[in-house]
């Protein structure tokens, strides 16, 4: 059952909500994964980018949904990543806004990792806005370290370019 707002229930730090289910994504999920895209970036990755990346061998979507009141399942976050030899490189990880602070970036980082340790990977990178403080502190709960600094690594009209920060995970 969905849990609605006025739930006062004790989120459990750290425990999965055991109402989350993950799984990979499909061609059938683009809709709302744009949606999610467009909900959670100034700049979401487009159709066909996502398009792209569905026909990789390398590359994997996971999807974290729950049930919904309606009987389907609610789309909550993705996480998007490659798996290259013995690295798991993280591209994206994304919460709907009205979802955030529930465990579900948390949720899919685990299982990102675990699909990267399942096969065989020694190692994760990625690379984060210098002012994305809610990412980098939930990377840095997974261990990752900042190794370096991409100057004006993000580059969006209208805005001043923004430096990335490259964080390393060893398993
Ligand atoms: C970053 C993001 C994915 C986190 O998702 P989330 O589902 O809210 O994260 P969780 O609830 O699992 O939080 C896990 C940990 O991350 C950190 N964190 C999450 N949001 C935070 C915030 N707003 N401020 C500070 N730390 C935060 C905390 O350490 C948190 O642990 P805690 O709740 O025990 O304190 C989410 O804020 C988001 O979608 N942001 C927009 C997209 C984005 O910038 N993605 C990263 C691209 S590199």
């Amino acid at each position: 059952m969905r849990r609605m707002r006025e739930d006062t229930r004790p989120r459990l730090q750290g425990v999965p909500d055991p109402a989350f289910l993950i799984r990979r994504m499909t061609r059938e999920d683009l809709p709302a994964v744009m949606a999610l895209e467009k909900a959670s970036f100034r700049n979401p990755w487009s159709l066909e980018l996502l398009q792209r990346e569905l026909s990789h061998d390398w590359s994997i979507i996971f999807l974290l949904e729950e049930p919904s009141s309606e009987g389907g399942r609610h789309l909550l976050g993705i996480s998007i990543f490659w798996i290259v030899h013995d690295e798991v490189h993280v591209l994206n990880v994304a919460t709907a806004p009205e979802h955030r602070r529930r465990g579900v970036g948390r949720a899919l980082m685990d299982a990102t990792l675990a699909e990267g340790r399942a096969r065989k990977c020694c190692l994760a990178t990625l690379e984060v806005r210098k002012s994305n403080e809610a990412a980098i502190n939930l990377y840095k709960s997974f261990g990752f370290r900042a190794v370096g600094v991409r100057p004006n690594y993000y580059v969006d009209e209208g805005v001043a370019p923004e430096d990335a920060i490259v964080m390393v995970l060893d398993f």
